[in-house]
């Protein structure tokens, strides 16, 4: 299971906006993700935000922010406004005034500790947590500003860093095209939290073997193959931050098959070595036969000494998994030529002498 303290749904953080360039990052938050796109559409904020548009910006010192850290909101261009305040949404944040060559800085209750403003009438606001993400509004009455009033409209997304993301499964050994194999992602903490597994270095994605639920928490792989031993991992990650996992592996028995076996022809008299080769896990057991008639000999290996023309003929080899019940057979033909050949040889080498 999944454990993220934080549900919020937010579906629109809009990133800053000026007369010029509006920029938007869109999310859309499921319970356990956050999918954010950054665009370009002046129209839309426009349509949700006509007083955006304004002579001067809010530039924000870091978006999106990690919990417990601080932000700079600063003004662009620098000014020093004489009076003015800073707001989220209707909530005052603090308020100042010129007073002769002083500053008179008033900090609502709320905020009481953790805002502050400088010179340039930029806002700082410290130990950042989730409430704080909004639209923030910096109005001035200043006779010299233009309007009476500066809006600009700041949001950001506050997320806490992925932590502790472990995977789990009830690591039972599966029996391919049978089985199937679950494994679980779980993080401890952070938010906005995407989910992405790796098998070795590549990324999974769910096809009709493959699912992914419960926000990619849940990996489940129906009929398992031998090629979902894994390692692998689940990556968690959010705007600010990203954590991989300790690998699972499965234990996958298969086999077997693609076997093959290497005879060849020979002379007699010469020592003969048969292997048998099956894609198997665990390795099969092995046996051999020669005409139908089964060997003593088990094992991959069948090693035949001085040969003679009467041990032509097939040999086959016998491969069982006891994991899967499964067994195959190959089976070659062993060529035992005779001496002829070799005397042929001496007749024609003498000849030519
Ligand atoms: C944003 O969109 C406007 C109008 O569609 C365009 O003129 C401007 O170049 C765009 N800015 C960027 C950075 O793409
Ligand atoms: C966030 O706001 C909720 C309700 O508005 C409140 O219950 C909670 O205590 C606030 N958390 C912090 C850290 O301010
Ligand atoms: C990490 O997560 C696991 C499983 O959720 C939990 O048992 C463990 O206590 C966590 N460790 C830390 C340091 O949070
Ligand atoms: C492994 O877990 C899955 C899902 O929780 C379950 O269906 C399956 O029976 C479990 N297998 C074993 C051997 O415990
Ligand atoms: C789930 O995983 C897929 C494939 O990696 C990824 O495309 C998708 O964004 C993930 N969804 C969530 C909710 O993290
Ligand atoms: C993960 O975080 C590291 C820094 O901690 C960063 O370099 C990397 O690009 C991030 N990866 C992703 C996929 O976000
Ligand atoms: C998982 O398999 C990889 C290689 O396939 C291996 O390096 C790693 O030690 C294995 N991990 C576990 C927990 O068995
Ligand atoms: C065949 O094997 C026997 C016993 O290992 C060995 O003595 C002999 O030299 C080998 N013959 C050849 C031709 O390699
Ligand atoms: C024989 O089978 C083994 C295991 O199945 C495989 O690794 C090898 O490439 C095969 N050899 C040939 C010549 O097909
Ligand atoms: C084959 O096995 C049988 C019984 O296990 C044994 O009696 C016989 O001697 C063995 N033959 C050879 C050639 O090892
Ligand atoms: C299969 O054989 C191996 C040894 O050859 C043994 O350790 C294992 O327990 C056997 N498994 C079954 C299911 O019989
Ligand atoms: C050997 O394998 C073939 C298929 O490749 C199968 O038809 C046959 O029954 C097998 N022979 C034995 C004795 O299992």
């Amino acid at each position: 299971m999944l454990h993220n303290k934080h549900t919020l749904q937010y579906s629109l953080l809009l990133l800053f906006a000026t007369c010029t360039n509006t920029y938007v990052l869109c999310c859309i938050h499921g319970l356990y993700h956050v999918n954010c796109i950054w665009s370009n559409i002046s129209s839309l904020v426009f349509f949700f935000f006509p007083e955006a548009c304004s002579t001067m910006e809010v530039k924000p010192s870091a978006n999106p922010v990690v919990v417990g850290q601080s932000i700079t909101l600063s003004l662009s261009p620098p000014t020093s406004l004489n009076s003015g305040s800073w707001a989220v949404g209707d909530v005052f944040i603090l308020t100042w005034s010129k007073l002769g060559d002083k500053d008179q800085v008033a900090v609502y209750p709320n905020y009481m500790g953790r805002a502050s403003i400088d010179g340039s009438r930029a806002l700082t606001l410290s130990s950042l947590s989730m409430n704080d993400s909004g639209v923030y509004t910096m109005r001035s009455t200043d006779p010299g500003v233009t309007a009476s009033l500066i809006r600009t409209f700041i949001f950001f997304v506050l997320a806490e860093p992925v932590s502790n993301v472990t995977t789990s499964s009830n690591d039972s050994a599966l029996i391919e095209h049978m089985d199937t194999a679950v494994a679980l992602c779980s993080v401890s903490s952070g938010s906005f939290i995407s989910l992405v597994w790796f098998n070795s270095s590549s990324e999974v994605t769910a096809n009709d073997r493959v699912q992914l639920t419960e926000g990619n928490s849940t990996l489940t792989i129906v009929k398992v193959s031998r090629h979902d031993q894994g390692p692998f991992t689940c990556c968690a990650f959010n705007p600010v931050s990203n954590a991989t996992s300790n690998p699972v592996n499965f234990t996958i028995y298969y086999g077997p098959d693609n076997m093959n076996m290497t005879l060849g022809s020979h002379t007699t008299g010469s020592n003969v070595t048969a292997v048998c080769a099956s894609e198997s896990n665990p390795p099969a057991q092995m046996q051999w036969a020669f005409k139908e008639q089964l060997l003593n000999t088990t094992g991959s290996v069948l090693e035949l000494y001085h040969v003679t023309k009467d041990q032509s003929g097939s040999y086959s080899c016998f491969a069982f998994n006891n994991e899967t019940n499964l067994s195959r057979n190959v089976t070659g033909y062993l060529d035992i030529k005779g001496e002829e050949g070799k005397k042929y040889y001496y007749k024609n080498t003498h000849f030519y002498i």
